[in-house]
């Protein structure tokens, strides 16, 4: 495992790699990596000769200090996780090194009209600019490759296919699915700031999501009607905050606004919820067929077949 800190040290390691013919994988994280991390760089592994995880936590993504501040560090922990699932690079640079001039804002960032600016965006005013920047940073350094991105952050992954497209970033943008625990919880580096209780709270959110898929699977096509099912769901939780609850069409994130809206096509349904003061997020992904089908899909990638179509009413 090499551990590099200088931003020329990586553009040089990866142009050394290519100079070999080999092809490039990327992973971008925030360390504190756990399974969900591990799956992205298992899947880079196969699919690239050699694999680099950037690790960085990226101050510019933050609207609340203090979540800045709380953030899981533990780099020891992470080079372990990255090496074992197939990385044989880890970029962590200090704050310094990726922005001179720091806390100074940089005067240069990325904005992403659009599917920047609701959900996520709209609560955390700046996050996708943030991430925009930093990733358009590391794909400048990085250099041609295929970059790995969960699910989980389903906005996030829309942002990043946006601005790779405009920017025109020879980067070949994977998402990944959502790993969860057996329960059904996300896996998220902010859950190990749950106490044992707000675990068993942050389960509404996944309940949420069910709530959503089965009005789908009834026929529902009415998104108002969705989302306040979800919502009523995370409601009923006592002590969490609930954020918001959406069925919304999947590559605009944004609710169908004809004079009847109805969902159809690629939807996606999208939660969020403060437990014990951490903001949680989830979301599943359904297709929905003119003849009613539903197809529960949970990977994003154009052209792959649904993860398993569990729910089936063609009579509708
Ligand atoms: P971070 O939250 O560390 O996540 C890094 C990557 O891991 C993201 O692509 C995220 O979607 C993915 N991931 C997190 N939890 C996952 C899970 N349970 N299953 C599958 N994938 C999961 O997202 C960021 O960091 C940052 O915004 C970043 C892109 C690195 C820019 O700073």
């Amino acid at each position: 495992m090499r551990v590099i800190g200088a931003p020329t040290d990586f553009v040089a390691a990866l142009d050394a790699e290519r100079a070999l013919g080999r092809r490039v994988g990327l992973v971008p994280t925030m360390g504190a990596l756990h399974a969900g991390h591990r799956s992205l760089v298992e899947r880079a592994a196969g699919e690239c000769d050699v694999v680099a995880v950037t690790v960085f936590v990226n101050p510019l993504q933050f609207h609340d200090p203090t979540d800045l501040e709380r953030y899981p560090r533990d780099l020891d922990g992470d080079i372990a996780l990255a090496a074992a699932a197939g990385a044989s690079i880890v970029f962590a640079p200090s704050v310094e090194e990726m922005y001179a001039g720091f806390p100074a804002p940089p005067p240069t960032s990325v904005h992403v009209a659009g599917v920047s600016e609701v959900l996520e965006g709209a609560a955390r005013p700046g996050h996708f600019d943030g991430v925009a920047t930093v990733l358009s940073k590391l794909f400048s350094m990085a250099g041609r490759c295929r970059a790995y991105f969960g699910d989980k952050d389903f906005q996030q992954l829309a942002v990043v296919r946006r601005m790779v497209a405009d920017l025109s970033f020879p980067v070949e943008v994977v998402g990944c699915p959502t790993v969860r625990e057996p329960d059904g919880l996300a896996l998220s580096s902010r859950n190990v700031r749950l106490s044992a209780q707000g675990r068993r709270r942050a389960l509404a959110l996944r309940r949420a999501l069910d709530a959503g898929l089965a009005l789908l699977a009834e026929g529902e096509r009415r998104p108002a009607v969705v989302d306040e099912a979800m919502a009523r769901v995370l409601a009923a939780e006592p002590l969490i905050e609930p954020g918001y609850a959406v069925a919304v069409d999947a590559a605009t994130l944004r609710a169908p606004d004809d004079a009847n809206p109805r969902l159809s096509g690629r939807v996606r349904l999208l939660v969020a919820a403060v437990v014990d003061g951490v903001r949680l997020i989830d979301n599943t992904g359904a297709v929905l067929g003119p003849d009613g089908a539903v197809a529960v899909l949970e990977d994003t990638d154009p052209g792959l077949v649904p993860a398993g179509i569990v729910h089936d009413r063609r009579e509708r």
